[in-house]
């Protein structure tokens, strides 16, 4: 997954203010709504996921509604370990080239599975949102998320050329894998 909109932040994480439902509305010019969900204590074991930001829906930009996670150490003083987002819609560009999950891993918390660990923490939330299939995607020559990817159980669909149109074209890879999980 790539990093590629930037997000709504919040004053200071939901977790810490009472689990709050985050429920932020955008009417698009279908008229159709979105709202966030309130996703609940996302822990496993000494891992916990806390909403950080969320992104509204910016159709004109082509931009999903996302959800974006600190990884934290569970109990313990708030340590950024990594970082996990969600974004809710299934464009092209995200179901293609993008993904539906994007994470990272600060290296010196790496070697714990967390980015595998975090992913499976927010199939609930994505399922919630009917997100199925949930696409993954990657830089063929990323050894560690391709891992991740087959620690999920998701399934390599294929490699793709990603088009000039697209905005991940010019960035770091022209091509991505598709990984496809099946919730
Ligand atoms: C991808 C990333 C999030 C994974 O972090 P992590 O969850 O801590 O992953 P781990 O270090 O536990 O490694 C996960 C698996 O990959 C394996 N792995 C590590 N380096 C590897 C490599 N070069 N080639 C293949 N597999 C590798 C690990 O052995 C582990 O598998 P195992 O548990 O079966 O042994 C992290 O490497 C990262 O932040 N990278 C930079 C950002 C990035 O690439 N994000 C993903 C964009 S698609």
């Amino acid at each position: 997954m790539d990093e590629e909109k930037p997000l709504k932040r919040l004053s200071r994480p939901l977790s810490r203010i009472g689990r709050m439902k985050a429920f932020l509305s955008y009417i698009g010019p279908s008229r159709a709504t979105f709202g966030f969900l309130e996703p609940g204590r996302l822990v496993d074991g000494d891992l916990e996921l806390v909403l950080w930001e969320t992104g509204e829906a910016d159709p004109g930009k082509g931009f999903v509604p996302g959800y974006a996670f600190h990884m934290i150490r569970a109990g313990e003083p708030y340590t950024v370990m990594g970082r996990i987002s969600l974004r809710v819609g299934s464009t092209e560009h995200v179901e293609k080239y993008a993904g539906h999950i994007g994470y990272s891993v600060e290296p010196a918390y790496r070697g714990r599975r967390l980015a595998a660990r975090s992913c499976r923490l927010l199939l609930p939330l994505a399922s919630a949102h009917g997100l199925n299939p949930l696409w993954i995607t990657c830089n063929p020559e990323n050894g560690p998320s391709r891992r991740t990817c087959e620690i999920l159980g998701a399934t390599l669909v294929e490699v793709v050329p990603i088009p000039r149109t697209d905005p991940l074209y010019a960035s770091d890879t022209q091509w991505k894998c598709r990984y496809r999980i099946d919730l």
